[in-house]
């Protein structure tokens, strides 16, 4: 359920959209984004590479920033918009990544939360459903920000595969928890297609405190916990916030094991997305 192949590209066109988010900030939510969106153009489709959208929900506009779109005239905040309203397809703009277009995140959509109706809170949730971008990208990745209001809403309505991000640290759990049960209630209020893929555990330093916290994990939720963790590098903030390049291009390799954990993640999710797809 969820995915639609396009017919006579070998190989499998599977195409997924993908949300990520926590309901704690800064444990590597919009990394994780980026990551999995870098990771997805790596891949195929027949003879051309897989394509991405990132659709930018955080007011901060961390995802944005980091991928340095051409333009940020028109923006997520125009698919909200109450009056002169814009449509997915009309606010994606190319960015230095390539193959990698952006729906960028502004201040303004901070105000969109008491603007948006319930009507609009489902416009994503068509573009999915109409797949209104289909023919401009494989895969869409929605960082949904922390805040849990109607702009992080409207995205996990139109999320199919959640990861929930955390970091090993106190409260980590109980923050995967309440994330899991956001996203499970919105599954029953309009998005049948959702459905946790994997918690991502990053900025991972082996202690004895966080290893516990991992192992609480792995109880919970079993194979679902993307194993093993996104080790701690203190040169992601550089590549990511300072040269707005993925972890794979930075230096000489100096993120590699970074960036080979997001690729493996995104090519286990390919794989299952695949068989399930019957091949
Ligand atoms: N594996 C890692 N090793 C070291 N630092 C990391 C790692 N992953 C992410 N970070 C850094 O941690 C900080 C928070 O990450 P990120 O912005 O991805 O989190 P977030 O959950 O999206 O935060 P926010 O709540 O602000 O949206 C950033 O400075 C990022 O560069
Ligand atoms: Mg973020």
């Amino acid at each position: 359920m969820g995915k639609r192949s396009v017919a006579g590209e070998s190989g499998g066109c599977e195409r997924m959209w993908l949300g990520i988010g926590s309901v704690k900030g800064g444990v590597g939510s919009t990394t994780a984004a980026l990551e999995l969106a870098y990771a997805a153009t790596r891949r195929r489709v027949g003879r051309r590479h897989r394509r991405v959208a990132v659709i930018d929900l955080d007011p901060q506009a961390a995802a944005t920033e980091a991928v340095e779109p051409a333009s940020r005239e028109v923006g997520v905040k125009d698919v909200f918009a109450t009056r002169q309203q814009l449509s997915l397809r009309d606010v994606l703009v190319p960015t230095s990544w390539p193959r990698i277009l952006i729906a960028p995140a502004s201040r303004e959509l901070a105000n969109r939360e008491v603007d948006l109706t319930p009507a609009s809170m489902h416009v994503l949730r068509e573009a999915r459903d109409s797949e209104e971008i289909a023919d401009l990208v494989d895969d869409v990745i929605i960082d949904i920000p922390r805040t849990g209001g109607r702009v992080a809403f409207s995205g996990l309505l139109a999320t199919e595969r959640f990861f929930v991000t955390a970091k090993a640290t106190m409260w980590a759990f109980q923050g995967a928890e309440d994330m899991t049960y956001n996203a499970l209630r919105v599954k029953g209020l309009g998005n049948d297609r959702l459905s946790v893929s994997g918690y991502i555990v990053s900025d991972y330093e082996e202690s004895s405190a966080s290893l516990r916290i991992l192992n609480d994990m792995r109880a919970r939720y079993g194979k679902l916990v993307c194993d093993p963790p996104i080790p701690r590098a203190s040169l992601v903030p550089d590549a990511l916030e300072s040269y707005h390049t993925p972890c794979r291009e930075f230096g000489d390799g100096d993120l590699s094991s970074v960036a080979d954990r997001y690729q493996e993640i995104y090519d286990a999710l390919l794989k299952r997305e695949r068989e399930t797809d019957g091949g």
